[in-house]
């Protein structure tokens, strides 16, 4: 990493692609659907798209189960088509970010297909055992499952389709090199890596501890950070991005990860990644799992923030980010989807791009998109909520209502409504029916409505997507926390010497007095940025503010 490197003062936008723009009318989203809107993202202002996978696969778990690491799934396009994608992307200044898969493949990969059979070569290349340990997938049920052809059992921290990869044999870490490099070639300008972090596992495969109420062990710190895992990073960054770092884009998926744990991840000098994607404050609002709610403790946020902030201000670098694929759309979460919903959304993203790291906005959350409307368990398609439910329902019996008001709430399928471009039919997502049903609110909440309006959720992501561009403050200023045990105000500073940043943002439906004390040698200060169509043009000396309300302003010039 160079201080001038790219992707310090940019944002990059994350494309679900089966959810983004279907060109073919089939219901799902395609890449002819996504060089179509690319021009949306250039309105933006973001440096980068990530691609979620778009590589054949059985789309047992909607792409993150590949069968074919070279290839193009029909139903997203061909090579050609993506090739188009880069030359547009590119030709608008927008590097394009690859979804790498490479903990587990699909149960179809030809890899796997071979690796049944106990006398192949590649019968190494998975993890086979004649019993299986105590280890439970993510996905519920038992992390094992018996093949009769083989019989033994294959381990798949996922789905029964997502056989888990043994990184410990070299030619498999040689052949996932070669791919890379392969992607690279073509021209894309990084990846972003699914679970890396458990590439890694303790060859012994170990026992878990039980948890509650299961027969199956929570073996998530067995697996995650495995022994081995810096060692096969290292090897990756010399095999693969040695030479082309100063132009690439590295971040790691990686669930289970300390602060510590990431400074050795994304220090530079040790050459392994460029960022993480770190969990703590996405999981912060659950008790022993996610379906387990907790209202938000706005201290507890905070006092994560400041962590990772502090944590990587000399090493390492963050990535921020509030949704993506597998989380809930976050104005439902900790803002307030009805009476505030265009103040809260931008208060959100405000007190998120204030910080330092590089910003990931997921395709809908710029324009404040919901959490959506399941009526029953039929309106999900997410294989981690159905097999949840038969698991909760079925097998615990556990009531059903409450078991569908945790999907509701924390489904990873409210991130993957389609995507809301006009009031139209299907949101102008598609002119055939949508794989998952569009949110109805798409007739007031959709892109066309919010492109030309000042004041909307939009032009506020626009605003800060470009003041990360030109102020240095957003990309290095220090980061100070204030106030960190009032349970409404999230007050923080980014400064340099004379020069900073104050953000003050008020995550409640009530009006609050921010406390003169945080704001020694503020008043006065010109307004940057603010969520209310009034905001104040300069910081007065007793602040109060308005349910959702948060500002930004400016101290020092230069
Ligand atoms: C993390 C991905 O983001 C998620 O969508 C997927 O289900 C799992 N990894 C397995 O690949």
């Amino acid at each position: 990493m160079t201080a001038d490197t790219w992707w310090r003062t940019a944002t990059v936008y994350q494309i679900y692609p089966r959810s983004f723009a279907d060109s073919d009318g089939d219901g799902v989203g395609d890449l002819r659907g996504v060089i179509s809107r690319l021009d949306h993202l250039v309105a933006l202002g973001v440096g980068a798209l990530w691609l979620s996978p778009v590589y054949p696969s059985p789309q047992d778990d909607n792409g993150y189960d590949i069968s074919d690491y070279y290839d193009i799934d029909p139903m997203f396009g061909t090579l050609a088509d993506f090739d188009e994608l880069l030359r547009e992307a590119h030709a608008r200044g927008i590097r394009v970010v690859m979804d790498l898969v490479v903990n587990h493949t699909s149960d179809e990969h030809p890899w796997f297909v071979e690796s049944r059979d106990p006398g192949s070569p590649k019968r190494d290349w998975y993890w086979w055992r004649p019993l299986p340990n105590n280890w439970g997938s993510r996905f519920s049920g038992p992390a094992w499952e018996f093949d009769d052809r083989s019989g033994e059992y294959y381990l798949h921290i996922f789905s029964r389709k997502q056989p888990d990869l043994n990184w410990e044999n070299a030619d498999l870490r040689q052949e996932i090199h070669r791919m890379m490099r392969w992607w690279l070639d073509r021209g894309v300008d990084g990846f972003r890596m699914d679970v890396i972090n458990f590439i890694s596992k303790p060859v012994g495969l170990p026992d878990a501890h039980l948890t509650d109420g299961t027969r199956y062990g929570d073996a998530e710190a067995l697996y995650t950070n495995g022994p081995r895992l810096h060692d096969f990073l290292q090897e990756m960054h010399r095999e693969v991005f040695a030479g082309r770092e100063a132009v690439l884009l590295t971040v790691g998926e990686t669930p289970g990860t300390s602060v510590d744990q990431a400074r050795l991840l994304t220090d530079p000098s040790r050459r392994e990644l460029d960022m993480i994607f770190q969990f703590d404050h996405v999981e912060i609002d659950q008790g022993r799992d996610k379906w387990d709610i907790r209202p938000l403790d706005l201290v507890a946020l905070k006092r994560t923030f400041e962590r990772w902030q502090h944590g990587l201000s000399d090493a390492g670098w963050n990535s921020l980010y509030w949704n993506n694929h597998d989380q809930p759309r976050i104005v439902s979460r900790w803002g307030d989807d009805t009476t505030y919903r265009e103040e809260s959304a931008k208060l959100l993203a405000t007190v998120l791009h204030l910080h330092r790291g590089t910003p990931y906005v997921f395709q809908g959350e710029e324009i404040g998109m919901t959490n959506t409307r399941f009526r029953s368990i039929d309106d999900f398609a997410d294989i981690q909520s159905r097999n949840y439910y038969t698991d909760a329902v079925t097998r615990r019996g556990e009531p059903a209502d409450v078991v569908l008001d945790a999907l509701r709430a924390r489904s990873r399928d409210n991130g993957r409504t389609p995507m809301q471009w006009d009031d139209t039919e299907n949101a102008g997502f598609s002119t055939g029916t949508p794989w998952l049903a569009t949110n109805p609110n798409f007739v007031h909440i959709n892109a066309a409505a919010q492109l030309h309006d000042p004041a909307s959720v939009f032009a506020h992501y626009r605003a800060l997507i470009a003041l990360r561009r030109t102020e240095p403050l957003v990309t290095d200023g220090v980061f100070t926390l204030l106030l960190p045990d009032d349970p409404a105000i999230y007050a923080f500073t980014r400064t340099h010497a004379e020069r900073g940043l104050l953000v003050l943002a008020n995550f409640s439906s009530d009006a609050v007095a921010v406390p003169d004390g945080a704001m020694a040698g503020w008043p006065g200060s010109p307004l940057v940025i603010g969520n209310y169509p009034d905001s104040p043009p300069t910081l007065h000396r007793s602040v109060r503010l308005r349910p959702w309300e948060s500002v930004v302003v400016r101290r020092g010039t230069g």
